[in-house]
């Protein structure tokens, strides 16, 4: 048997998840593992407050000194969220040549580099299974199982709070605000939802993911970003009739010389498998050259889950004689704005002999082929909702129709791209 020594910096929802995962099942893992974990520290705020987990008076600190320093601390558990302390706190630990373990998509994404140099630097290990995806080991398979291919596409659903309301919305014909606060009432969404909708989470993760899966480094600022606050009830209806399930998605593609990596709302065909991925679940679709496409799925958040993927990198961090350190080209790819898509349009129409030719027209100058095109509603001379849906075309050349468009006679009132 070997002991191992674990600091834990935080004991929220993840901290005690991992503090109970280890005391309800340590002994099975040690069983399995032939490592026994031991939490020596926990860094809290307040001893008084720490969340009903059955942690000794003992553990508990407030000093970050008494994890960081100790010499006989070997891995530190980062599960204090946000950007700063928890980066510099992450470094520090690193430095002082502790592996550390973290869930933290934020400041991993944001300090990816000096993390990496540092843990190279020292020979420490640095493992963030937990940051995307909560249980799914994507992080693991792209690094080890799937390494022999060229990744060329990645889709996923990485965001469990907008899928729910976005399978809300769907199921129940209701608008993106009444989900929402239904979801902020039943503790699904943050009081301040702005960093899941809005794409920041999606993007944190995007940034993590892109830059394993295409070895080359993509921050955060160069991701394209939208989130689904614009989203309408009559979106998600006027897609399904046109055969297709609207969800956010973290995109990221390698086109050789350059890498798309963009977070949006899209609508995915029926039968794609992310289609019929619902609720707060998660989902990463990969495309590899030689193991051609596969998703994994599962449970992107919550206590025990995200606690699975971290006890298990522990006990890889507790294995590896050397601590793995993925490769990225120094020469990164530049990540280009110029991609292109399926679009779905919708617009308000005057119901009048020549919008159609207008609309049609202006497609045509940018030469952009329509795929589907469905009216609903106004008599004539009234307004009617007309939706187009285009072939692949460049995000350029719509952006240029839609600006042409006379808003007299045709007002564009959603784009969403259109993917799969
Ligand atoms: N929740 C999930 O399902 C999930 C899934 C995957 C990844 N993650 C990631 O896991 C991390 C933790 O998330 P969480 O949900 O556990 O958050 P949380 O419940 O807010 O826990 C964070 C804890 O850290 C404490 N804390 C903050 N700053 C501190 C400091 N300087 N010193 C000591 N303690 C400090 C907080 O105390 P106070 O509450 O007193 O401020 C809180 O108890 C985040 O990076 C998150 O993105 C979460």
């Amino acid at each position: 048997m070997k002991e191992v020594v674990l600091g834990l910096l935080g004991l929220g929802n993840i901290g005690g998840g991992v503090w109970d995962l280890i005391r309800t099942f340590g002994d099975e893992v040690e069983t399995r593992t032939g490592i026994r974990l031991r939490v020596k520290k926990a860094l809290v705020l307040d001893k008084r407050i720490h969340g009903g987990h059955e942690v000794p008076e003992e553990v508990l600190t407030t000093e970050r000194a008494d994890i960081l320093e100790d010499p006989e601390i070997q891995i530190v558990c980062e599960f204090l969220g946000g950007e700063q302390p928890a980066a510099s706190m992450m470094q520090r630990a690193l430095e002082n040549g502790k592996s550390v373990v973290t869930a933290n998509k934020m400041a991993l994404s944001l300090h990816f580099d000096e993390l990496r140099a540092m843990a190279a630097r020292t020979g420490a290990g640095l493992y963030y299974e937990a940051s995307v995806g909560g249980a799914i080991p994507i992080i693991n398979a792209i690094q080890s199982p799937l390494i022999a291919n060229h990744i060329e596409q990645i889709m996923g659903i990485v965001n469990g709070t907008t899928n729910y309301i976005l399978t809300r919305m769907a199921a129940e014909g209701a608008e993106y605000e009444t989900i929402l606060k239904d979801a902020q009432r039943l503790g699904l969404a943050e009081p301040n939802p702005a960093a899941d909708v809005e794409g920041m989470d999606a993007a944190y993760k995007l940034s993590i993911l892109g830059s394993l899966a295409f070895h080359s480094r993509i921050r955060m600022e160069d991701i394209y970003r939208e989130g689904i606050t614009r989203v309408t009830a009559e979106d998600i209806s006027f897609g399904r009739e046109m055969g297709y399930v609207l969800k956010l998605l973290a995109i990221g593609k390698d086109n050789g010389d350059s890498i798309e990596a963009r977070v949006h709302p899209a609508f995915l065909p029926a039968d794609h498998p992310l289609a019929r991925v619902d609720g707060s679940l998660n989902a990463v679709y990969l495309y590899g050259h030689a193991f051609k496409d596969m998703m994994l799925e599962g449970r992107g958040a919550g206590d025990a889950p995200t606690a699975s993927a971290i006890v298990g990198d522990i006990i890889q961090a507790a294995q590896n004689a050397v601590h793995p350190m993925p490769w990225l080209r120094e020469d990164a790819l530049p990540v280009a704005d110029n991609w292109q898509s399926k679009y779905f349009i919708r617009m308000k129409a005057k119901d009048a002999p020549g919008v159609l030719a207008e609309v049609t027209g202006l497609l045509a100058g940018e030469g952009i082929s329509v795929s589907a095109m469905m009216q609903k509603g106004a008599a004539p001379g009234g307004k009617a909702t007309l939706i187009v849906i285009t072939h692949i075309a460049p995000e350029k050349a719509v952006r240029r129709v839609v600006q042409a468009l006379n808003p007299e006679i045709c007002q564009v009132e959603n784009v969403i791209r259109v993917e799969g």
